[in-house]
């Protein structure tokens, strides 16, 4: 088993945002309470905040948190959530059929997110809200003005602007799951006029259109629609009024969100699924882009996204990852860096308890197994997506033949001169000795290697055995333009270099 990765460091695609490493957290299952936000808890901090929840989601690095939902959002009034706690109301949550307490809500979430200095994004209800309702509440977040919500805001403790700066319209619209679901036109008229609000009380904000979560044969259409509306500056709109395009994915490894019941290799295929979603989405919004003439561009937000297929509402989505999952989950990022041309945000859905890689009880937390790439890419990644050229072993499943076993990916930090090159090996039972060639530069000195493995594709983390995946770091020596590596079967291996 051999494997040639080729890299000339100066073969750049694009610079990444760190955006890529994004997270989500919806009122939904243990996410918010008894995940984020447990007063009662000893590990409580002085906001109601888990200290321990905090100090594993530091790890992460996140960059941008999306919130509060999600289905959550479309029956959500951002007025229930602000205000003295002891006054505010529960409600009946349709989404996911469940008694909302409201004890956390806007401001909460602000406090969290800059704890952890993250950028909040916030996504507001276009499912049975309204445009003055969206525009309300970014006026009390983000206002300077001395108006009725700026004053309620400072009533509520919060003297300075939050200057939230991204802020989504709407979740998933082009589901029947959806409270308020839409069709394309109704949904890119309904956009249009949001944000042309939206952007009139704040133009610095940053908007992400709701676009594609089913795949279904509307997809193009949505996208054409919202792009045909608000994708360009009227001398109305005075704004081009789409930031980013988002999407969302998820997938397992089972026929309904997969290609196999319960199979590896299909499984490991599966990021031909999103290589194939990222790559359709880029070829609608540029031709849309080259028919209306755009003059800028106008990028993708994964902004949810993961692997989900075990669970479902009855279990809170708490679902437990074991080491494959880890492996598509590594297989993502590559596939993010690969497209850091085009994708500029992404956010995996969720960050504690549902669908999550932190999993808590009351007496403390698991760290998932999908934690462990997720923690060494936002440690390691450069600045810029380099374009790598890789081939070797093959495999086949009933869908695809001729599939490469190694996924790859690389970034640079050219100010560093550090060279970080991400693969998978996606053999179960082989290892794959693997050579990394550098086509200009060289290597100078030790290397260190960050491998993700376990016993077997099945291990999980669980309280009775927290530590069946976890990281190993080696250093090794990388001289000259040639450096070798024997990959484990079933692993995922992060290589960092020095360059000359
Ligand atoms: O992340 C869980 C749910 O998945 C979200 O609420 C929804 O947007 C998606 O269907």
């Amino acid at each position: 088993m051999s494997n040639l990765v080729t890299i000339d460091p100066e073969r750049i695609l694009a610079p990444i945002d760190h955006n890529l490493f994004g997270g989500f957290a919806e009122h939904l299952g243990r996410c918010i309470y008894g995940g984020i936000y447990e007063p009662s808890s000893p590990h409580a901090d002085e906001d109601g905040l888990r200290r321990d929840v905090l100090k594993a989601l530091k790890r992460l690095g996140l960059p941008v948190i999306r919130y509060p939902g999600g289905n959550f959002v479309s029956g959500y009034r951002w007025r229930d959530g602000v205000g003295p706690s002891e006054e505010r109301q529960a409600r009946m949550d349709l989404a996911w059929h469940d008694l909302e307490p409201n004890t956390f809500g806007t401001n909460e979430f602000v406090g969290f997110c800059r704890k952890l200095g993250s950028e909040p994004y916030l996504a507001v209800n276009c499912g049975d809200g309204d445009m003055r309702e969206a525009r309300d509440w970014l006026e009390y977040c983000n206002g300077t003005k001395d108006t009725a919500l700026v004053k309620l805001r400072k009533q509520h403790g919060y003297q300075a602007p939050h200057g939230v700066k991204y802020w989504g319209i709407g979740n998933e619209v082009d589901g029947p799951w959806q409270i308020g679901f839409k069709t394309p036109e109704e949904y890119a008229r309904a956009y249009t006029e949001y944000a042309k609000v939206m952007k009139w009380t704040d133009p610095s904000i940053k908007l992400l259109a709701a676009a594609v979560s089913l795949w279904d044969k509307s997809f193009v259409e949505r996208v054409q629609l919202l792009m045909e509306h608000a994708a360009y500056t009227t001398p109305f709109t005075r704004q081009n009024l789409i930031d980013y395009i988002a999407i969302h994915w998820y997938v397992g490894n089972n026929r309904e969100r997969g290609f196999a019941d319960n199979d590896f290799a299909s499984y490991m295929a599966i990021s031909e699924r999103f290589e194939n979603l990222l790559s359709a989405t880029e070829g609608i919004i540029r031709a849309m882009s080259t028919a209306l003439r755009l003059k800028h561009d106008i990028p993708i937000a994964v902004d949810e996204w993961n692997v989900w297929y075990r669970v479902g509402n009855e279990g809170k989505l708490e679902e437990i990852y074991n080491l494959e999952d880890a492996l598509v989950v590594a297989m993502h990022f590559n596939a993010f860096i690969r497209h850091a041309k085009t994708v500029k945000m992404a956010n995996i859905a969720q960050i504690v308890n549902v669908i999550a890689p932190i999993y808590t009880r009351p007496d403390g937390l698991v760290l998932q197994t999908t934690f462990y790439p997720f923690e060494i890419y936002r440690q390691t990644c450069g600045s810029a997506a380099l374009d790598v050229h890789w081939s070797g072993d093959t495999f086949s499943t009933p869908e695809f033949t001729g599939l490469r076993t190694l996924d790859v990916s690389a970034t640079l930090d050219a100010p560093a001169k550090r060279l970080a090159v991400y693969l998978v090996n996606r053999t179960e039972t082989k290892a794959s000795e693997t050579s990394v060639e550098l086509t200009r530069g060289r290597f100078a000195g030790p290397a260190k290697a960050f491998i993700v493995n376990g016993s077997d594709i099945k291990a999980q983390n669980t309280f009775a055995t927290p530590d069946q995946v976890g990281v190993r770091e080696q250093t090794l020596i990388a001289a000259g333009q040639s450096f070798t590596i024997t990959l484990e079967p079933h692993s995922f291996t992060a290589l960092v270099f020095d360059l000359a």
